[in-house]
């Protein structure tokens, strides 16, 4: 699942990594089977899949034992294969070849860049309390979707130290798209705003 990058960790600690990891998935599907009937029998989709929210998100839905779909563009397709997730293109189809990827249908939609996702998860028969958006305010206004994300959503220094410990072991990626010294921060907004950064971008002081 997690693609752990270059140098990361030694062979060896590498090695234990991986053996806790695929125990701590097992352990998180038995989890998800409990809590949801069968995992990954339906699909949980997300758009913005390969950005600096959405690559985290498809991570961590993945760990639930969930069938992930990631749309994003076509060159941000290998990493979301990589981490076990099934890219869909974004663009006109986008529906059907969502339907086609999920056949057993989607139950649960994360929005991550807004222009009329909430609308999407809603023709394709998600739930108004499975879908998230953190980028369409007015969508989920007129819609009665969730907001969830950021501060608001209060991760509390618990799920942000499992989350750190996550990434220490090598089991969440958290790709790097730019670095830039802080007197170049117009050009980091200046990428961010193209809206095509695949993960983080760091400013360095
Ligand atoms: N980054 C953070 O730490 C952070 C923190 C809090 C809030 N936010 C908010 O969360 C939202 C997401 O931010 P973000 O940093 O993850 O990235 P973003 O700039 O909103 O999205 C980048 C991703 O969107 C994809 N994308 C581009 N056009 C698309 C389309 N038409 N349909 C679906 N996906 C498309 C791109 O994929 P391709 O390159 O493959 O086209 C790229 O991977 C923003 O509203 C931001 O303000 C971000």
């Amino acid at each position: 699942m997690a693609h752990t990058p270059a140098g990361f960790s030694k062979p060896k600690e590498r090695d234990h990594a991986q053996g806790s990891q695929v125990r701590r998935v097992r352990r998180d599907r038995r989890v998800a089977g409990r809590r949801g009937g069968t995992p990954g029998a339906r699909g949980r989709a997300g758009s913005g899949a390969a950005g600096g929210v959405g690559s985290l998100a498809v991570q961590l839905a993945h760990r639930t034992g969930a069938t992930v779909i990631g749309l994003a563009g076509e060159s941000n397709h290998a990493w979301l294969k990589s981490h076990d997730a099934i890219p869909v293109a974004y663009g006109e189809g986008i529906a059907d070849r969502i339907r086609a990827a999920a056949p057993s249908g989607v139950d649960a939609f994360i929005d991550t860049f807004g222009d009329g996702y909430v609308e999407l998860a809603l023709a394709l028969g998600v739930a108004t309390d499975r879908i998230d958006t953190i980028a369409d305010v007015a969508a989920a206004e007129k819609h009665g979707v969730k907001t969830d994300g950021g501060v608001a959503a209060e991760p509390g220094a618990e799920v942000l130290a499992e989350l750190a410990g996550l990434i220490a072991d090598g089991q969440l990626e958290v790709p790097i798209a730019n670095v830039y010294r802080l007197a170049q921060v117009r050009e980091a907004y200046a990428e961010l705003e193209r809206r095509h950064t695949h993960g983080k971008i760091v400013l360095r002081p």
